[in-house]
């Protein structure tokens, strides 16, 4: 039982989602399953609009599934639960708060036993760790994009969540920012593990820290294919133009093709 909670830490099973909106009904998700195992990091992609966000807002118990079931460690998911931590594209950290005090944020709101002391050492041990030692009293207009976005790492981590889940967290950013962010999730995950799933659009981001792919075909989305890494755990950003990464990212990138071209056919 213990062995099947780990393989399925979060499962998806047989999802279909449809939203009612003005114009009528609109068929976002199909049949759609995946499942993640403890510790295990998903990157999931697919054509804009076919549903990866609504997919991430089922897993964080935002919304339910009008069909189908998502569980966590075993457990069916009906409401949000401190165990996901989230980060978006666009970090929304509050303006009137120092780095430090939105990084601390998260545990004021999920129960702990954490003195004020503590909190506030945790904080600065993640701010520490993603190079933002410094910077803690700042305000978040005084940091760069890429700054701002390894302190919204770290709030979204502060808690230590089991599962993380980020939705285009880096696609604002610029290609070298990004690298190092790249590299700075590898030393997050090393340090203290946890069940990742990422959206993004960027294939290159998805090989590079992900132990599987999973292509969502165009709207309504089900897992059109997936791809197992041979890689785990830190690797350099030079593995990701050796003969095999290129070979996977055309395999990736022909995948795309296919979900945009079949976008629609299905309503
Ligand atoms: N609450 C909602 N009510 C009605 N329609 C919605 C709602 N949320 C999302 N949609 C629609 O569902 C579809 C899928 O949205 P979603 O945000 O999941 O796509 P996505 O794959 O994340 O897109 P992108 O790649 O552009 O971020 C879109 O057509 C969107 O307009
Ligand atoms: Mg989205």
């Amino acid at each position: 039982m213990a062995s099947e909670r780990n393989t399925n830490f979060i499962k998806i099973d047989g999802v279909s989602h449809t939203f009612q909106t003005a114009t009528g009904n609109l068929p976002v998700l199909d049949d759609l399953s995946l499942s993640v195992p403890k510790n295990g990091f998903t990157a999931i992609v697919g054509p804009s609009g076919c549903g990866k966000s609504t997919v991430t807002r089922l897993i964080a118990g935002l919304l339910r599934p009008n069909i189908g079931g998502v569980w966590l460690k075993g457990e069916p998911v009906n409401s949000p639960r401190d165990i996901v931590g989230m980060a978006f594209q666009n970090p929304v950290l509050l303006e009137w708060r120092s780095i430090l005090k939105n990084v601390m944020l998260p545990l004021e709101i999920v129960p702990n036993s954490l003195s004020s002391v503590a909190r506030e050492q945790r904080a600065l041990d993640l701010l520490k760790l993603v190079g933002l030692s410094g910077f803690e009293d700042k305000k978040p207009s005084e940091l760069s994009g890429g700054m701002r976005q390894r302190a919204s790492l770290c709030r979204a981590l502060v808690h230590k969540p089991e599962i993380l889940i980020l939705d285009e967290p880096f696609g604002a950013l610029d290609a070298f920012t990004r690298e190092d962010l790249w590299q700075t999730m590898h030393q997050l995950r090393e340090k203290e593990p946890f069940t990742g799933v990422l959206i993004t659009h960027d294939l290159r981001e998805a090989i590079f820290l992900a132990d599987e792919v999973v292509v969502l075909s165009g709207r309504p989305a089900t897992t059109q294919f997936k791809q197992e890494m041979m890689e785990r755990g830190p690797r350099s950003i030079d593995q990701l133009y050796t003969p095999r990464a290129m070979e996977t990212l055309n395999i990736l990138r022909e995948q795309i093709k296919i979900a945009r071209q079949n976008e629609g056919t299905v309503s």
